[in-house]
């Protein structure tokens, strides 16, 4: 048994100010990213640029990244990062930000590599610059993984770079929530629920990183019927959901995703679904399919959630993302490329049929 996540992980109010010293002994100059608009609304992009500045690290800003980050985008911003002579990156936003970051990270260390080679290279471990992160939503834990998702829009390809690559230093504050929208709350918190359940429903979960998802499964109960709610969710939850969040990362950093997340990249590029409603729209019906094979499991993710059964959870799930309506077509084209999808298959506990897809499909999707 194994646990390792070797980030330097902070989790508090004003944790970017409050560890300026870890911030800036990170690296002498440095290429920040970010989305277009959230770093500079919610304050952290402030917090961040005030402590490098009282630090002299010179930085500048790449505030291009888009959702899904593409190939184009980490090229781009790698140029301007080789250009200015960084020497480590800092993630500011959303699972985008970060990823991206990683990605520059890599290609920074390895000047011979292009953005497009990224899902093509051999495996074996490469070099990267330092990566700092710094989440805005609570969903992404890419803060404390070694993953970075990619999309090829050339390939018409989302998927995970075969690196590691976490992150040196995270600096987790839920006060950057306050800006947010509760659909992107309730988005980013569903992705997290998945990683945490997409852990526990995984060959690779053991007693030791099993302490995870369990914990954070619990905070995410007591989170629940704020995020259902109709009003917005109270400041004293930002916390808790960022820790959740960061602690559903650490899970997923132990076993990986599984089944949900490696269909969702089809509703993402086909459909343009965003990250969270993707996954969780298959959730429901890969907890039933796993209940046949491990049920003591699927009862202790109820139980932690408070929840009765999986068709208490289908309907929870329900009321927070909707339902998402496919073609027939696309159903059966993107059932197809999952049944030969090994690298997830490959984790689910038990021996997952060409059937059990199809149902997991048929149950989650609207088909017209
Ligand atoms: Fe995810």
């Amino acid at each position: 048994m194994r646990f390792f996540v070797p980030t330097d992980i902070y989790v508090e109010k004003n944790c970017v100010r409050n560890h300026a010293q870890n911030l800036i002994a990170v690296g002498k100059r440095t290429l920040i990213l970010t989305g277009q608009h959230s770093a500079a609304a919610n304050g952290s992009l402030n917090d961040v640029t005030y402590v490098l500045s009282a630090g002299e690290i010179p930085y500048m800003i790449f505030s291009e990244v888009e959702e899904n980050p593409s190939t184009d985008t980490v090229q781009k911003a790698t140029q301007i990062a080789k250009e200015f002579k960084a020497d480590f990156v800092i993630g500011i936003g959303g699972g985008s930000a970060i990823d991206a970051a990683k990605a520059v990270a890599l290609l920074l260390a390895n000047p011979d590599l292009e953005a497009d080679d990224l899902h093509k290279v051999p495996s074996h471990p490469l070099k990267h610059v330092p990566i700092v992160a710094v989440p805005t939503t609570c969903g992404t834990g890419s803060e404390a993984t070694p993953v970075a998702i990619i999309t090829n829009r050339k390939v018409h390809l989302k998927k995970s770079i075969p690196h590691v690559l976490f992150p040196v230093l995270a600096l987790v504050d839920g006060k950057y929530l306050e800006s947010a929208k509760k659909t992107l709350i309730v988005n980013t918190a569903v992705d997290a629920l998945s990683h945490m359940v997409e852990s526990i429903l995984n060959i690779k979960s053991n007693v030791f990183n099993r302490m995870c998802p369990e914990y954070g499964l619990k905070f995410w109960g007591e989170c629940k019927e704020a995020l259902l709610s109709d009003d917005d969710v109270d400041e004293s939850l930002y916390e808790k959901l960022m820790l959740t969040s960061t602690i559903a990362g650490m899970s997923i950093a132990q076993t990986s995703t599984s089944v949900p997340h490696g269909m969702s990249y089809d509703l993402t590029l086909h459909l343009g679904v965003p990250h969270g409603p993707a996954v969780g729209y298959f959730l429901a019906a890969y907890i039933e399919v796993c209940a046949k094979y491990v049920p003591r499991d699927v009862a202790k993710i109820l139980s932690l959630l408070g929840l009765k059964s999986t068709e208490e959870f289908s309907a929870m799930i329900r009321d927070l993302i909707g339902t998402c309506t496919v073609t027939h077509e696309m159903k059966e084209k993107f059932a197809a490329a999952m049944k030969v999808n090994r690298s997830k298959l490959d984790l689910v506990p038990g021996k997952i049929t060409p059937n059990d897809i199809d149902y997991i499909y048929e149950k989650s999707l609207v088909v017209k």
